[in-house]
């Protein structure tokens, strides 16, 4: 992988793509610096993966270029793929095979001598938790095995450009943290990530940088901590023990946290939290006035409101 000299390994400029005159992906541009991870986000028919099949070769643009590591998909679409690999609904798996078959065969294919693919396989089964699932066949897999499968598969490529769509979407919480770290590992080995995800959660994770788009438009491309700044506040939720000491358990907040505390019906205490750091400080000053706290909660700032406050509009109804 160190042939790859170019700065960035996507660089896109008005790209466009039409589906009954209707503009699925409407003139974006963005860049992605070659060795980290890019999280493009946005609602269901924002053109998250229509953007990355033109970028994979799969889909041709009908307007605006796309650069693969220097190479334009439209006119150099071999060399592209041979720096890409692509998973999800993608994937060179055979459903007929089972896991330990489809990953030997991949290895050889890939070139690695019998042995070598062999033991890259058990490596690989491994490392995803699937080494008691290695002799089914994957037609009996789960989602959630079929993705850590699908990505096992593009670890052992290990191509220099991975696009990921929704990688972990429906994916239950174990699983979602195991592919965030396998993610981790990719670009620790080298590769450049573009994912694809609905999760602010996710992008916060694990991206570098975060385009978000939504109608086929770029409506923001900043790092996850710029992103959430141009976004509302976290806020903070205290449910007291006594609903009679709410209103002092609100002024308390109010003298720490600066804002302005709201209290419900239920006696739970909302403020915004700008600042998590001065959480502490919240808790030791109700348990000097001894207000004992029932349920603590830092809500961060949904996508919904990111969408919000980026368009000023709500996000489309999915
Ligand atoms: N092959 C196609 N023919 C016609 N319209 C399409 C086609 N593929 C996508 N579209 C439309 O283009 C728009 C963008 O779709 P796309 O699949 O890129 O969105 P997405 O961001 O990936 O959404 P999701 O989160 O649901 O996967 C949608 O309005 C969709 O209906
Ligand atoms: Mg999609």
């Amino acid at each position: 992988m160190d042939k790859i000299k170019s700065e960035y390994a996507v660089e896109v400029a008005e790209l466009v793509k039409v589906f009954d005159k209707k503009k699925a992906v409407d003139g974006i541009s963005f860049t992605i610096r070659t060795g980290t991870i890019c999280g493009l986000l946005g609602p269901n028919g924002a053109g998250k993966t229509t953007t990355i099949n033109m970028l994979a070769t799969l889909l041709k643009p009908d307007a605006g270029t796309a650069k693969i590591f220097g190479y334009d998909v439209t006119k150099e679409t071999q060399k592209v793929r041979q720096l890409i690999g692509l998973t999800g609904q993608y994937a060179t798996i055979d459903e007929s095979l089972t896991a330990m078959e489809n990953l030997k065969i991949f290895a050889r294919l890939l070139g690695f001598s019998r042995t070598d693919a062999k033991r890259k396989a058990e490596e690989l089964l491994e490392e995803f938790s699937l080494t008691e699932a290695a002799n089914r066949k994957v037609s009996m897999f789960s989602g959630g095995m079929r993705r850590r499968l699908d990505l096992a598969a593009s670890l052992l490529a290990s191509p220099p450009l991975i696009f990921l769509d929704e990688p972990t979407t429906g994916l239950d919480p174990r699983t979602r943290a195991q592919m965030w770290q396998t993610i981790r590992t990719l670009v620790k080995n080298g590769s450049t990530i573009l994912l694809t995800t609905q999760y602010l959660d996710e992008a916060d994770q694990l991206a570098d940088d975060i385009v978000v788009i939504n109608k086929g438009k770029v409506v923001a491309h900043d790092t996850p901590a710029g992103l959430k700044r141009s976004v509302s506040a976290s806020s903070l939720q205290l449910t007291v023990k006594n609903p009679d000491c709410a209103p002092k358990a609100a002024q308390i907040t109010e003298r720490v946290l600066g804002g302005k505390a709201q209290v419900s019906e239920a006696a739970e205490v909302t403020i915004p939290l700008a600042d998590t750091a001065k959480l502490a400080d919240v808790l030791v000053k109700l348990k000097e006035m001894e207000i004992d706290i029932a349920a603590i909660n830092v809500r961060e700032p949904s996508l919904d409101e990111v969408f919000f406050a980026l368009t000023g509009d709500k996000k489309e109804a999915v």
